[in-house]
C-alpha cells in the first residue's frame, strides 16, 4: 500500500513547535470500562491546560465513532481497527506539538501496545481510569449497562466483553474514590513530572469561561 511512496520531511520541527507553544506534546491514552471516568477526565485535565495556554484536543471515543470510525462495530477486530486509527491521528497530534488526550475503551492491551510503539518512548502515557464493572454499572449513565444485560447490546465490554487491565500504565487513577479535582491533579502533576508542562508559567491572557463540568463517570452523551 505505501509502495511508491517518498516521505516529504517538514521543515517546521516539532522542536520547534514546543518552542512556539511553550510547552511539548505527548499522548495521554485514557482506558478503562464503559462508564469509568475516561471522557469526563480528559476534559477536566484539557480544561486546566486550556486555562494555562497550552495547546490541546480531546478525541472521545463516542465521538469519533460518529465519523472517522463511523463504520466500526464492536468486534475484536473493530475495536483494534479502532485503536489503530485513533492512534495514528494521535501520532499526527504530537508531531503537530499538541497534547493529546484520547477517551476509548481500547479493551486489548496488544492495541494499546501498538499503539505505544507508533510514537517515541516518552510520548504515550498510558491513564487507566480504575472503576470497578459494579460501580460503572450503578452510574449507567447511558443506559447502555442494563441494555447489555437483557441482551440488547451484544459483546458489551465489561459484561459480555473482556476488557484487559494494563499491567505497566504511566498512571492509574481510582476514579470510584477519587473527586475529579484529585484525578485532573495527578494527571497533571504526571505531565510536570515528565517536563511535558510546566504549569508555574502565568495562564493565557485569553481567559475562558468556565463551563459546568459533571462529576467524574458522568460523561454525557453529546454528539
Ligand atoms: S472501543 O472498545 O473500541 O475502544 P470506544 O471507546 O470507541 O470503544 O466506544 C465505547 C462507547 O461506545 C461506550 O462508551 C458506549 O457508549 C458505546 N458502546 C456501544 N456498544 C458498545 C459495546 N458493545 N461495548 C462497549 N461500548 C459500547
Amino acid at each position: 500500500m505505501t509502495n511508491n511512496l517518498v516521505w516529504h520531511h517538514a521543515t517546521v520541527r516539532r522542536e520547534d513547535r514546543r518552542r512556539l507553544n511553550g510547552h511539548g506534546s505527548a499522548v495521554l491514552w485514557f482506558t478503562g470500562l464503559s462508564g469509568a471516568g475516561k471522557s469526563t477526565l480528559a476534559h477536566g485535565v484539557e480544561e486546566k491546560l486550556h486555562e494555562q495556554g497550552c495547546v490541546t484536543y480531546v478525541l472521545d471515543g463516542d465521538n469519533v465513532r460518529h465519523g472517522l470510525c463511523g463504520d466500526l462495530g464492536f468486534s475484536e477486530e473493530d475495536r483494534s481497527e479502532n485503536a489503530r486509527r485513533v492512534g495514528e491521528v494521535a501520532k499526527l497530534f504530537v508531531d503537530a506539538g499538541v497534547i493529546i488526550l484520547t477517551a476509548f475503551i481500547s479493551p486489548f492491551a496488544a492495541d494499546r501496545q501498538r499503539v505505544r510503539g507508533l510514537v517515541m518512548p516518552n510520548d504515550f502515557l498510558e491513564i487507566y481510569c480504575r472503576c470497578p464493572v459494579e460501580v460503572c454499572e450503578t452510574r449507567d449513565v447511558k443506559g447502555h449497562y442494563e441494555r447489555a444485560r437483557t441482551g440488547e447490546i451484544k459483546e458489551f465490554t465489561g459484561i459480555s466483553a473482556p476488557y484487559e487491565e494494563p499491567l505497566n500504565p504511566e498512571l492509574v487513577v481510582d476514579t470510584d474514590r477519587l473527586s475529579l479535582e484529585e484525578s485532573v491533579d495527578r494527571v497533571l502533576a504526571l505531565l510536570r513530572e515528565r517536563a511535558i508542562i510546566d504549569l508555574s508559567r502565568s495562564p493565557a491572557s485569553t481567559s475562558s469561561t468556565p463551563r459546568p463540568r459533571a462529576p467524574v463517570g458522568t460523561d454525557g452523551d453529546e454528539p
